[in-house]
């Protein structure tokens, strides 16, 4: 069994691995970006994904790996993980349909709701007592599915045609141009900026490089909000115009 996740700020590699400990401990996980990624997809039948919905969306990076590895996902067993901060509809259904497109086999979906992490907006922001309780609450929710799925009857959530309209209506068609391309709209404060460099050895996507002791952002962002949430100087935006809390997931645990 393999286990792969995409993550910003370590919800859904975290919710992953309590999934995994659970259901097969003799499972591999990797991220996605791992270099040996498609040699573990070949060997293995049966795949469970992790990834934080963005937009009733998947990520930009996920969305690519998927569509360019198009020939690995014929006849695998797949289980979809999305975290989410408040509302998804069809979180997992957005990429279990798109992998069952390609062929696979969807056993599932699982919605865990989890620590927000647009941590340049103050609107969607909880306290950490809130974000705790939200994490055990994810924890007690994985173990109730892993029991469901032992037995042969995994949840289904985000899965069927009412979870789609849900997506659909709820968010996605209003949103979707944000998750279409990747973005060239992260902002780095040169006057904050002290050149560390955390943001661009962080980045999945090597959106960020140090030019002259300071942080220079380019035009392909998946939207992870990874470096918003490292960054030590908080010179980092991408959605909102300050960094109002920061926060990963060892921070709730
Ligand atoms: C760009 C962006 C868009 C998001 N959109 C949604 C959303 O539509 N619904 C939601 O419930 N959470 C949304 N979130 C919150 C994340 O899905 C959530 O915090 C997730 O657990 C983060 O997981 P990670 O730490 O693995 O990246 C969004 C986060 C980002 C960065
Ligand atoms: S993490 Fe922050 S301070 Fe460090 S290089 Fe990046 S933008 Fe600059
Ligand atoms: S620039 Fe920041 S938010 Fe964008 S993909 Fe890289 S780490 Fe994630």
């Amino acid at each position: 069994m393999l286990g792969i996740y995409f993550t910003g700020t370590g919800n859904s590699q975290y919710v992953l691995e309590v999934f995994l400990k659970k259901y097969d401990k003799t499972a591999h996980i990797c991220t996605l970006t791992d270099k040996d990624i498609t040699h573990y997809i070949r060997n293995s039948e049966e795949i469970i994904f992790s990834y934080p919905v963005q937009f009733s969306n998947i990520p930009k990076i996920l969305k690519d790996f998927v569509d360019k590895n198009y020939g690995l996902w014929q006849k695998k067993h797949i289980f979809v993980i999305a975290t989410m901060g408040l509302f998804s509809g069809d979180g997992a259904g957005i990429l279990a349909r798109r992998l069952q497109k390609y062929g696979a086999q969807i056993e599932g979906g699982l919605h865990l709701k989890m620590p927000d992490s647009i941590a340049d907006e103050r609107a969607l922001k909880r306290s950490l007592e809130r974000n705790k309780a939200l994490v055990r609450a994810a924890e007690q929710k994985i173990d109730k599915a892993v029991k469901k799925l032992k037995c042969g009857d995994p949840p289904q959530e985000g899965i069927g045609f009412l979870s789609y309209m849900a997506g659909l209506l709820g968010q996605r068609l209003y949103f979707y141009h944000k998750t279409q391309c990747y973005s060239d709209r992260l902002k780095i404060d040169t006057q904050k900026c002290v050149g560390c460099g955390k943001c661009a050895t962080q980045c999945p996507t090597q959106n960020i490089h140090i030019e002259q002791n300071t942080a220079k952002a380019s035009n392909q962002c998946t939207m992870c909000y990874r470096c918003v949430n490292l960054c030590p100087q908080q010179a980092i935006t991408l959605l909102g115009k300050k960094v109002v809390a920061q926060g990963t997931i060892e921070k709730y645990l």
